[in-house]
């Protein structure tokens, strides 16, 4: 397969599944999973951050590291890639379908409706009682750790960490909508996590065509039908002739 055959694909397809990881997020400058941690928490690791055992053991630290990410993804703005998804959901309307892996809300703001997030929201949190899902405040005006408006619990960022389970109905929808796909987008994402990187080969598993759309090469570039090694918003745009 070559570009121009996976535009023809991509533009013929009735039904399109697309799974974002944090790399179309890099170019609205929010750093990837796997980039260096910066500054006061470059001696962490966000593994030892983003779990159950941290957050238990020292929720303010863990609070503190998420109302930073949060202050920084509202300062953020959906970048070309995040635009060209959503209005490919207004082309392909109920034939179209998106997980993304990251939290930073982007994909919302950019309009993306038909949208599952796999690994949650960090600008919101869930209450650890009654488990009620709030907006967060405004960066300015919030001081973590939230209270539940219902229950006055305390809230938790609305994450699914290592070691937790993804949310069933979103992961179910998301396994359907790669398995009905004719076509699979695959952008930004490394592909080492699973149940979100195993979603590709739903699409392949049914002789659907999967594109993946990422500067380097990944684990799953070996598998998949066409990579376009450019980045999430470029490669959008060489893919749709935009
Ligand atoms: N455009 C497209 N892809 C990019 C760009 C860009 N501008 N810049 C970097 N990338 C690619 C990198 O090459 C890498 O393959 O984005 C990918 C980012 O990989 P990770 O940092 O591993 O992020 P992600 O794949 O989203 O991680 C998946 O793992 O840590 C957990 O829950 C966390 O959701 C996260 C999941």
């Amino acid at each position: 397969m070559n570009l121009a055959d996976a535009r023809t694909a991509l533009a013929r397809a009735r039904r399109v599944a697309v799974l974002t990881g944090a790399g179309i997020s890099a170019e609205s400058g929010i750093p990837t999973f796997r980039d260096a941690q910066t500054g006061h928490w470059a001696r962490f690791k966000p593994e030892d951050l983003a779990s159950p055992d941290a957050y238990f053991r020292d929720p303010e630290l863990v609070w503190d590291w998420y109302a930073g990410r949060y202050r920084d993804v509202m300062a953020a703005m959906p970048n070309a890639g995040h635009n060209l998804l959503a209005q490919m959901e207004q082309e392909k309307g109920d034939g179209f379908f998106l997980a993304t892996q990251n939290v930073d809300g982007l994909h919302a703001r950019a309009g993306s409706k038909r949208l599952v997030e796999l690994h949650g929201n960090l600008t919101t949190a869930r209450c650890e009682v009654c488990h009620r899902v709030e907006d967060l405040p405004a960066p300015q005006d919030f001081t973590p750790p939230p209270t539940c408006a219902t229950c006055g619990g305390r809230m938790r960022p609305n994450i699914v960490w290592f070691g937790e389970f993804l949310p069933e109905a979103a992961l179910e929808a998301a396994a359907d909508a790669f398995a009905a796909a004719d076509v699979a987008l695959i952008i930004g994402t490394s592909g080492v996590v699973y149940p979100a990187a195993g979603l590709a080969f739903e699409t392949l598993d049914r002789g659907g065509t999967v594109i993946e759309i990422n500067p380097t090469e990944t684990d799953l570039t070996p598998r998949l039908s066409f990579s376009v090694r450019e980045t999430a918003a470029r490669g959008l745009e060489l893919l749709l002739g935009a």
